[in-house]
């Protein structure tokens, strides 16, 4: 065998395994509010939560110290009112490592420093402190030992990117270009990341209708509603993935390559003033539910399928003092008094709740007497906010029907029952749906709960049914498969 294919081969067992951990998704919590809640507090939200990522926006030394010995990863923050001094002093950078830093490693897992925050664009007076701000800092974790463990970057704003649309030719602003050069010449040599605060919420805002509203949510948009790039013909079905493309081509025009993008901030308000209609509970719940889902799917963007950027979900509390409008105060998923603004799941819903036992032989279907429009309301909330496996009644799929809204949309509301009843989940979509014991499965559409009582074993093989087990089992055979396929090649 030749050493290529080896090559390859074991290149496909790293990809195996690299897709086995896979992107994360974290969350950022800010400290511009009246009430922040106790550290320990914070901590056992997120540990409720499951959430495993956090970014701190400062480094406060209680939520340091709280997040010890959890097994959550920590990014710190430099704030951008302390940039200037540990930009200027190299004795004041090595300082910040050892109090804020150094003094919690190993308990608390710290792995990322976020120097400033969209400096370039927030406080271009500072502009030239950045770089060497980054530098001190780096070799203040030289010298405390901790450069493998602990990777420094700095949080970059989507505005530095001139031209987004077509992501093909974006380019960063060229007023910043010799600074820009030096960070990624920084991330290249240290093997850290591009920090990006990437927020559909600004640009749909700011494209005043260009681009439509289920293009910025992540719901899929007809095939010739998509959105292609006519450079590459690829086509873009969401607006994060065409942000981040956009920033892979603007540090490829930098003659730079490898870089990989971490999402620093992406999420959106729920609550507007007057002129601010896009912020809705609705759609911060779909645009987060959604955003989770595409990460931890780890498909990638169109221009790199293999790099899916990990993301951390702004923000965990609404910070009431932030200046500007309503909304600014309200992307938190709670309030500081640790009220839930709008339940999200950081796990992925599709693939994490298996669908209970008891409901086996059970349907949520639409009730056909209902009208069409509020069972279509109902059906878009199952296949966005509600998170119900839709592929099965997309064009082309077996439950497909052109035609047949109460069809469709029982699909989608059995599929949203099986999966979320044990936690609370109802058949009730606003009085358009009922329970039935009849099976509404036909053919090759297979609805979950189906026993397969006709002698078919539709119950235990289709994708809807018990998708966790499933997904894992096919996942270690093909592992399997592949250290197999490696043997015999050596063998021969
Ligand atoms: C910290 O996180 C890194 C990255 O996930 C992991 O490899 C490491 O084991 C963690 N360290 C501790 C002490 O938990
Ligand atoms: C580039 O940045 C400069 C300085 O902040 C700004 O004046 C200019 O408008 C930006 N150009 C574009 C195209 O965004
Ligand atoms: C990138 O490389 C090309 C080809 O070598 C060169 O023409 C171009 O000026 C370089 N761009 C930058 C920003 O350095
Ligand atoms: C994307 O993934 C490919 C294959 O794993 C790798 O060669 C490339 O360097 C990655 N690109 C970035 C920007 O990380
Ligand atoms: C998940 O990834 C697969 C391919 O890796 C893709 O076909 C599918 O559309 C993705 N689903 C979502 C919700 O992005
Ligand atoms: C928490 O704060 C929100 C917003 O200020 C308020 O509506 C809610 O009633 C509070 N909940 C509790 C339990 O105090
Ligand atoms: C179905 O909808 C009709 C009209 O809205 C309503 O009268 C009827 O009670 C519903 N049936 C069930 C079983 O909910
Ligand atoms: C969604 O359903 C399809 C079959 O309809 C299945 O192939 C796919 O694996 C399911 N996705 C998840 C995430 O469960
Ligand atoms: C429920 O029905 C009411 C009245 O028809 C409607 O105003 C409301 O938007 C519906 N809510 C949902 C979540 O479908
Ligand atoms: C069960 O049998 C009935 C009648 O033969 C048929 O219409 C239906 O599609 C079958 N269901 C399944 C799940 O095969």
């Amino acid at each position: 065998m030749s050493p290529k294919r080896l090559q390859g081969v074991v290149m496909l067992l790293m990809l195996m395994v690299l897709n086995v951990s896979g992107a994360f998704v974290g969350i950022t919590i800010g400290n511009d509010m009246s009430n922040l809640p106790s550290a320990t507090d914070i901590v056992a939200i997120l540990k409720a939560k499951k959430i495993q990522h956090v970014r701190l926006i400062d480094s406060d030394h209680q939520m340091l110290t709280a997040l010890a010995n959890t097994g959550i990863e920590v990014m710190v923050g430099v704030p951008n009112d302390q940039l200037l001094r540990v930009g200027q002093s190299r004795s004041t950078a090595a300082d910040w490592i050892n109090k804020n830093v150094a003094a919690y490693v190993p308990a608390t897992n710290i792995t990322y420093i976020a120097v400033g925050d969209e400096v370039l664009t927030n406080i271009p007076n500072a502009a030239l402190v950045l770089i060497p701000a980054l530098q001190f800092l780096q070799s203040a974790l030289l010298a405390a030992n901790l450069n493998t463990q602990v990777k420094i970057s700095s949080p970059h704003s989507m505005d530095m990117i001139s031209k987004a649309f077509p992501p093909s030719t974006a380019t960063f602003n060229s007023t910043w270009s010799s600074i820009m050069s030096q960070y990624l010449q920084f991330l290249k040599n240290t093997g850290s990341s591009f920090m990006l605060n990437a927020q559909p919420y600004y640009s749909y805002v700011g494209g005043q209708g260009v681009f439509p509203l289920e293009y910025a949510l992540f719901r899929s948009l007809s095939p010739n509603g998509q959105i292609s790039d006519p450079n590459t013909n690829l086509f873009y079905t969401n607006m994060f993935d065409a942000i981040i493309d956009a920033t892979y081509n603007s540090i490829q025009a930098m003659n730079f390559t490898g870089i990989p993008v971490l999402v620093t901030a992406s999420g959106w308000p729920w609550r507007g003033g007057q002129n601010e209609k896009a912020a809705t509970v609705d759609n911060a719940l779909a645009y987060n539910t959604n955003l989770i889902r595409h990460v931890l799917n780890n498909s990638g963007t169109p221009s790199q399928p293999m790099n899916q950027s990990s993301t951390y979900i702004f923000e965990l509390f609404n910070e009431d003092l932030r200046s500007g409008p309503v909304s600014e105060k309200s992307w938190g998923i709670m309030f500081p008094n640790a009220t839930t603004v709008y339940s999200l799941s950081f796990e992925d819903v599709a693939t994490t709740i298996p669908e209970s036992p008891a409901l086996r032989g059970m349907f949520c279907v639409a009730n056909s007497s209902a009208p069409h429009g509020a069972l279509k309301h109902s059906l878009d909330w199952a296949c966005g906010p509600g998170s119900a496996n839709c592929s099965a009644i997309q064009p082309g799929q077996p439950c497909y029907e052109s035609d047949n809204i109460v069809a469709v949309a029982s699909y989608a509301f059995n599929d949203y029952y099986h999966r979320t009843q044990s936690s609370g989940g109802t058949c009730s979509f606003n009085g358009t749906a009922m329970i039935t014991s009849t099976d509404p499965s036909h053919g090759s559409c297979i609805f979950a709960g189906s026993t397969g009582a006709n002698g078919s074993d539709g119950g235990t093989a289709s994708g809807p049914v018990s998708p966790d087990s499933f997904a894992s089992k096919s996942q270690s055979c093909w592992l399997t498969h592949l250290v197999a396929a490696l043997l015999a090649i050596l063998v021969m």
